[in-house]
Parts: structure tokens; sequence; C-alpha cells
């Protein structure tokens, strides 16, 4: 017998663990700081509420169905529906993005670690801007220590999973929420007194479609075509509905895996909108904790990666109990990457113990070294190293010579390309592709039972959803995504 959740509140614990994490506090406000504030987080919030929360009653529906991995799922439910079985490629594709992801996410979620240590030791204390960019500049630019990090939160996942998926995460989780929840609550409260918040508020909330619709350099100037005009870019509507498929886990099956292991009796409309609010709270306050603090220090809101571990220990460093609360906040995030992160290698591991019938613990383990070794292309990017720059090694080791190409493409790193490729491309396409099969290929028999449980009006409502709108509005942020290669 298959094990289920022991309850319905394991399952929301399990899936909130699973949705908020470094997306919500580490990726958001740096997103948003980079695409110019507001627009972007209307994007975002139109995409959760039209794209997100539709596929994520897909989501748990298909995997409740199909009771296995995304792959075997897919499958399953493609055979049972009278279709091709080519629609366990989702699950495929799904496993990939997961491991992908994970490898920059535990490069983040060891930083998040070293952070913990840093403030704890008191190591913010009175710090002034310039002091806390250093001591970031310092752990980036140190491979070793990365990498030791690095090693030591792909070890911990590894020992979450082996262990298989019920083992701890209710635990952890039913405590690190509501403990994060009441330290960004906190923070917001500091961040109200710290001569930024206005100016925040206008960031987030004030619509400002230049800074979201065209190109800016690095440092916040527009580009300019040959005619003088500015060069438009469809890139941060990507990178919003992107994120709207990261932050709720969506797109890889993550969230069907859950979704297998919970029993017939349950709403699962009800379910999605706990998780999709909760959270969206999160990361709006996180937002609103950080930004302050980003214009009362004269900081750049488009930093970048780093922009949460150059604002948060201002604040720990200069507020009062700051080393307390700015530990007790890294080691929250930490377990929020954690709970994370297990369900990014779940559907791999999950499949490997189905299909090659490996002993969970081995095929864990190997899962864990390979995400570990794609994760040193993350570490090499946050020191600087582009592609441009590996690509000039590899040629010199075969004795070739690299000749220097000049599109902005070889000049990002790993990480970005990485990124862009599974949050921005592959979760929508995966997110896309469950909503057609939800909506198009299973039979309406099969689908509406899941919702018998529901009131009636969510079926009928989700069902328009999932076969016209959504997939349309997936479609159309697609169908520009020629306007990224303009520059
Ligand atoms: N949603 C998580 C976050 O916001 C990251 C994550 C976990 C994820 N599982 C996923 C992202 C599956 C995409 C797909 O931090």
């Amino acid at each position: 017998m298959r094990h289920e959740w022991s309850n319905r509140l394991t399952f929301i614990l399990a899936a909130v663990g699973s949705a908020v994490g470094l997306g919500n506090i580490w990726k958001f406000p740096y997103i948003t700081g980079e695409y110019g504030g507001g627009v972007f987080i209307f994007a975002y919030l139109i995409c959760i509420c039209l794209i997100g929360l539709p596929i994520m009653l897909a989501e748990i529906a298909l995997g409740r169905r199909g009771k296995q991995s995304p792959v075997n799922t897919m499958l399953q439910l493609s055979l049972e529906a009278g279709s091709h079985p080519s629609w366990s490629l989702l699950g495929w594709s799904g496993m990939a993005a997961g491991c992908l992801i994970l490898s920059y996410y535990s490069v983040i979620a060891g930083e998040v670690m070293a952070y913990s240590f840093r403030a704890g030791s008191g190591m913010f204390n009175q710090q002034t801007v310039d002091g806390v960019k250093g001591i970031l500049t310092t752990l980036v630019s140190d491979p070793e220590k990365l990498l030791a990090w690095h090693t030591l939160f792909m070890g911990v996942t590894v020992i979450a999973v082996a262990k298989g998926v019920r083992g701890g995460i209710e635990k952890t989780i039913s405590f690190v929420m509501p403990a994060l929840f009441v330290l960004l609550v906190v923070l917001v409260f500091y961040a109200m007194n710290s001569g930024g918040f206005e100016q925040a508020i206008d960031f987030m909330f004030t619509p400002d479609a230049d800074k979201f619709f065209y190109a800016r350099d690095q440092l916040g100037q527009y580009l300019m075509d040959a005619e003088g005009e500015k060069i438009f870019t469809w890139k941060p509507m990507m990178v919003a509905m992107g994120h709207a498929f990261f932050t709720l886990s969506l797109g890889m099956g993550a969230i069907m895996m859950y979704g297998s292991y919970l029993n017939r009796y349950v709403s699962i409309g009800q379910m999605a909108l706990i998780i999709v609010s909760l959270d969206t709270v999160v990361a709006l306050l996180a937002g609103l904790a950080i930004f302050p603090l980003v214009f009362a220090n004269g900081l750049d809101p488009a930093a970048g990666p780093g922009l949460i571990f150059e604002s948060l220990p201002i604040a720990f460093g200069n507020m009062a109990g700051g080393r307390l609360i700015g530990t007790l906040f890294f080691v929250l995030l930490f377990f929020a990457a954690w709970t994370s992160a297990i369900s990014l290698m779940e559907p791999t591991v999950a499949w490997l113990t189905e299909s090659k019938k490996m002993h969970r613990v081995k095929a864990t383990v190997w899962t864990g070294t390979v995400i570990w070794f794609i994760g040193l292309a993350s570490i090499f990017s946050f020191s600087g190293t582009t592609l441009g720059d590996i690509l000039r090694i590899l040629f010199s080791w075969f004795g070739l010579e690299y000749l220097e190409l000049n599109h902005w493409f070889f000049k990002q790193s790993l990480f970005i390309i990485i990124d862009f490729l599974t949050a921005s491309i592959m979760l929508p396409v995966g997110g896309l592709l469950i909503a057609i099969f939800a909506g198009w290929v299973m039979e309406r028999d099969s689908t509406e039972r899941e919702f018998s449980f529901n009131n009636r009006y969510v079926y009928p409502v989700w069902s328009v959803m999932v076969r016209y709108v959504t997939p349309f509005l997936v479609f159309i942020v697609f169908l520009n995504i020629s306007g990224i290669f303009k520059f």
C-alpha cells in the first residue's frame, strides 16, 4: 500500500512548505527590483490568479488520480484517456527542470546558512552599507566556501528525501511557517520607521510601464537603438509569468507529486486557495520589509541576486535585539528553503524507485550527486564567470581558438541562463501542457470526479479557465518571445 498524508492539514503543510521558500524572500524582491517595481508586481499577481491557481488545481487533481511520480502519472492518465503516451515527456522535462532549479537553489540556500552564522556571531553589528556589501563580496568571491555550504545543504536535503516524504516535513513546517511569518511582520514594522517606507510603497505599487517594457543597462539607464528610441523588451513579462510558476512550485510536477499522496476526500479548490494566498502574502511581506531598507540606505533596487544579503543585515545590525532576530530569520529561511528543495527532488527520486526499482536511499544519493555537480556552474557564476569565459576555457583545453562572440547571451552567467531557461521557459511550457491535458485530453468524467467533493461552482469555473483562459494567456506571453533576442 502506498502511504497517504495522515490528514489534509499535512498536505497543506507540505505544499505550503514547497511553495514558500527562497522564491518568496530572495527571488521575488530582487526581480521586482530589477524590473522596475509596480507593473512587475501587477503582472505577477495577474499571473498568480489567472494562470497559477487553475494550474495548481490541475496538478493536484492529476496527481491524486495518477498516484505515482509525474512521469508514470502522465503515462497512465494519457492511456486512460486514450491519448498518446508521449504526454509522459512532461514528467521528464519536469524532472530536468527540478534538478536544474535545485542546482542553484542549493547554492543560495547555502549562502543563507552562511548568513545565519554571520548574524549569530555579531558580524552585522553596527555595519554600514559598505561593510555589509563587503561581507557579501567576500563570501561570493570565495568558491570554496560557497562549495562547502552548497555541499552541506545538498547533504541535508538528501537525508530528508531519503527518509521519505512524510518524515519530518510536517513537524518542520508547522513551526517554521508561523515563526517566519511573525519575523517578517516584525521586519515590516522596523522598515516602516526606517525612512524609506513611502518610497518603497511608491516603488512597489505605482505602475511605471516604461521601467517594465523598455530595456535598461546595469546603471538603470535606458538602452537606445540607432534612432535614439528606447528598446522594447518582453523579458520582464516572461520573468513575471515564470515567477508565478516558480513561487507556487508549478509546472514541473512537484505539486502533482504531493497531490499523489492525497486521499480522495478533500476539496482541492480550498486547498489550492490556501496555498496560493499564503505564498503571495509572504512574498509581498518580504517586499515590504526589504524595499524600505533599500531606499533608506541608498541601495540599488536592481542590485540582483544579492539584494536581500545587502539590505537585511543592515537592519539586523542596527535594530534592538538584531543579533538574535537576524540569526532566527536566516535559520528559518534555511528551513523554508529546505522544505522547498525536498519537493524539487521528490519527482526524480520517486520515478527512480518506481520504474528503475532502485532503493530509495540509493536513488536519492545519485540524484543529489548529479545536482551537486550542476551546482558548481552557479558557484562560479556568482563570482562573475560568464558563459563566454567558460567557452574560452573549454576551447583552450582542446587547443582551439575562441572567437569572442559579442552577443549579450555570452556575457551572461550560467546561473542567469539556467534560471531563465527553467523558470521562464520550462515551467510555463510544462504548465501550459498540464492545462491542455487536464482541460482537453482527459475525459470530463475523470476530472469532474476529482472535484466532486467541492462546492459545485468550482468545477465549471476551473474548467473554463484551464481550457481557454490559462492556455491563451501563456501562449500570448510566448508569442512575443522573439522580443528578448533583439539586443
Ligand atoms: N516554490 C519554491 C520557492 O518559491 C521553489 C520550488 C519548490 C519550486 N518546488 C518547486 C519551483 C518546483 C518550481 C518548481 O522557493
